[in-house]
């Protein structure tokens, strides 16, 4: 908060110095209520295209448009004034060309109010990072397992395990050398994600990834329960909203079947009636 009582909101130099110190808490959204709810708890917000599997009942990211993250981006921007707002860059938008990374991310930036995106993949798109980093897109890199990937790695296996791990070592640090101000570590074992942690320069956000890591990210309908029977191994939930919401559901059905609802207080009379702590109704 500054002087003027106007929030800061935090910024990926921030995010930067946070190496190392306390760990950083990062969660995604996809609309304006969820923002609001997770704005004044995490360092990062991420509107990640995980979006098209939780909230369009895609198979895969890989059909998620430019279009669907500009559109949900902006309606996380519209409840958040503290957390630093990253925005997915899917697939097909960004491997082309620099030039095309740089038109696309351009565009998110400046249409959604984001302060850095998030690419996937590591010494191949290193290039791209430091492309766009020295143009002023900030970029937080992915590597590991990188969804969007998904065909060539033949599902949505652990990586870097065994011989594996040299290469998504080399990985982390072709996007820190190029210039990425943090980097998700996605489902690798635990002593490699330690290995990278201690010696890149940049905070690594994990998820499957141990608390060896600078910061954990979660999607956050997966951690609330509400992405169905999905149960990973390395997601808490914390809370069992899709039950406690299928339970109300069935409530308010039987209600309506037995004329239960609505009742008597819900149901306008011919003269206004004052209900209290509301108006005249
Ligand atoms: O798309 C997403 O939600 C992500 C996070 C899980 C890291 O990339």
């Amino acid at each position: 908060m500054s002087a003027a009582g106007v929030v800061k909101a935090i910024t990926p130099p921030n995010i930067r110095a946070r190496k190392g110190s306390t760990p950083l808490v990062c969660l995604t959204a996809y609309t304006t209520p969820v923002a609001r709810l997770v704005d004044g708890h995490c360092d990062i917000v991420l509107v990640g295209d995980s979006v098209g599997m939780v909230l369009h009942g895609l198979p895969s990211t890989l059909s998620v448009t430019l279009d669907m993250m500009i559109m949900h981006a902006k309606a996380v921007r519209r409840g958040m004034e503290r957390a630093l707002l990253v925005v997915d860059m899917p697939f097909g938008s960004y491997e082309e060309s620099l030039e095309q990374a740089f038109r696309n991310s351009a565009r998110l930036m400046a249409e959604t109010g984001c302060a850095a995106v998030k690419l996937e993949g590591g010494a191949t798109i290193a290039e791209t990072i430091r492309f766009l980093t020295a143009r002023g897109i900030p970029v937080m890199a992915h590597v590991g397992l990188t969804p969007q990937a998904v065909n060539v790695f033949g599902g949505y296996r652990v990586q870097g395990r065994g011989e594996d791990a040299e290469r998504i070592w080399r990985d982390a640090l072709a996007v820190s050398e190029a210039g990425a101000f943090s980097v998700v570590l996605e489902k690798v074992p635990e002593p490699l994600a330690r290995r990278i942690t201690e010696k890149i320069p940049i905070p690594t956000i994990g998820i499957g990834a141990s608390a060896a890591c600078d910061g954990q990210i979660l999607v956050v309908d997966d951690m609330l329960g509400l992405f169905g029977d999905f149960r990973p191994k390395f997601v808490k939930r914390y809370v069992e909203l899709g039950e406690a919401a299928s339970a109300a559901i069935e409530a308010y059905a039987c209600d309506v079947k037995e004329r239960r609802f609505p009742a008597a207080e819900h149901v306008f009379g011919d003269e206004p009636k004052a209900i209290k702590g509301r108006e005249a109704t």
